[in-house]
């Protein structure tokens, strides 16, 4: 397994990724939840090329996960941290353009960077500026692509792609259908997914009403509907998501608030054993995409596989790209 073949390249798409990328990453995220692990036992550091060195956060958009496990991705990795979860810490509001912000980061010599912007096509701009590898944490509705990648780590891991002990086999998701529901327009972890769902040979149900749909993408066995009920029949994982009225275009569209929610009842009535997946965040009370009577079911991924694997597949891409070629 060639561990450098991300070695200083940018993050900022899963298009054009091949299979033999996507089987690095994974085994790289099995095993640093292995070396996790052995670290809360030993106390110890194992050597990473980021142990030491300093790794900078900028969220210019609001985040939980995304940013908590960057944060401990590398610090799991001994790197040190600089940046913000919040650009109302920084002189953005003093009138300086983010492209600035993302300058003086970068005279700090950072080995990484990872950026969130509401803007598509920021992460591009930052990776033009700095001279070091960029990880793409979000960009508008464009791009996600640590999310699509830990969701297909989650996955591999659910459905046994580890079973063997030794490397991952990816061909535990072939044929395996996933259905997306909610806002498939400005979901960019769905974005970033499809090209490595493609990829996998995964089938597709795209649930969303009109306003929010999405066309079959290229080279996909893919269904349309706007009936969660259908969607959940026939599928191996549901991946529900929040519908984006802080996206442009969306201010009309409140009638479509709370339009799907997904609860046990609903589950064990239409497709008992459905993997369920979330990128979260959910939203809560009435408008919720998920009861919370669903988290204590054991195929519910997004609290007990999904985050926790956010940590470990970023600790691997972090890692990966920060290698020197011969490392
Ligand atoms: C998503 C995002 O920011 O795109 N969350 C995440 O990073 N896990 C999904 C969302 O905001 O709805």
């Amino acid at each position: 397994m060639d561990t450098t073949i991300l070695a200083g390249k940018d993050l900022l798409t899963t298009e054009g990724t091949t299979l033999e990328q996507l089987e690095i990453i994974m085994n790289h995220a099995h095993m640093m939840r292995n070396r996790c692990q052995r670290r809360l036992e030993t106390g110890l550091f194992e050597g990473y090329p980021l142990l030491h060195r300093r790794v900078a956060l900028a969220f210019f958009e609001r985040s939980t996960r995304t940013y908590q496990s960057s944060l401990a991705a590398a610090q799991e990795l001994g790197a040190n941290v600089i940046g913000f979860a919040d650009p109302s810490a920084t002189s953005v509001g003093k009138g300086e353009s983010w492209q600035d912000t993302i300058r003086t980061l970068a005279c700090y010599n950072p080995s990484l960077l990872v950026i969130r912007h509401p803007d598509a096509g920021s992460a591009q701009i930052a990776a033009d500026i700095c001279d070091f590898p960029v990880v793409n944490a979000g960009d508008g509705a464009n791009q996600h692509p640590t999310q699509a990648w830990l969701d297909v780590h989650s996955l591999a891991e659910y459905f046994g792609g580890f079973a063997g002990g030794g490397l991952v086999d990816l061909r535990v998701l072939k044929g395996k259908t996933i259905a997306i529901c909610g806002d498939l327009k400005n979901g960019r972890t769905l974005h970033s997914g499809i090209p490595l769902y493609r990829l996998l040979g995964v089938n597709l149900i795209l649930c969303a009403p009109d306003e929010l749909q999405i066309p079959t993408p290229a080279g996909i066995i893919c269904t349309h509907t706007d009936k969660l009920e259908i969607a959940l029949s026939s599928a191996d994982v549901i991946y529900m998501t929040r519908i984006q009225f802080e996206r442009d275009g969306m201010e009309n569209l409140q009638h479509l608030r709370g339009c799907y929610k997904l609860n046990r009842e609903l589950i064990e009535q239409t497709n008992p054993k459905i993997a369920v997946t979330h990128p979260l965040p959910r939203v809560k009370d009435e408008d919720r995409e998920i009861d919370e009577d669903v988290d204590g079911l054991p195929n519910a991924l997004y609290f007990r596989l999904q985050t926790p694997c956010g940590m470990w597949t970023r600790m691997a891409i972090f890692d990966l790209l920060t290698r020197q070629a011969g490392n």
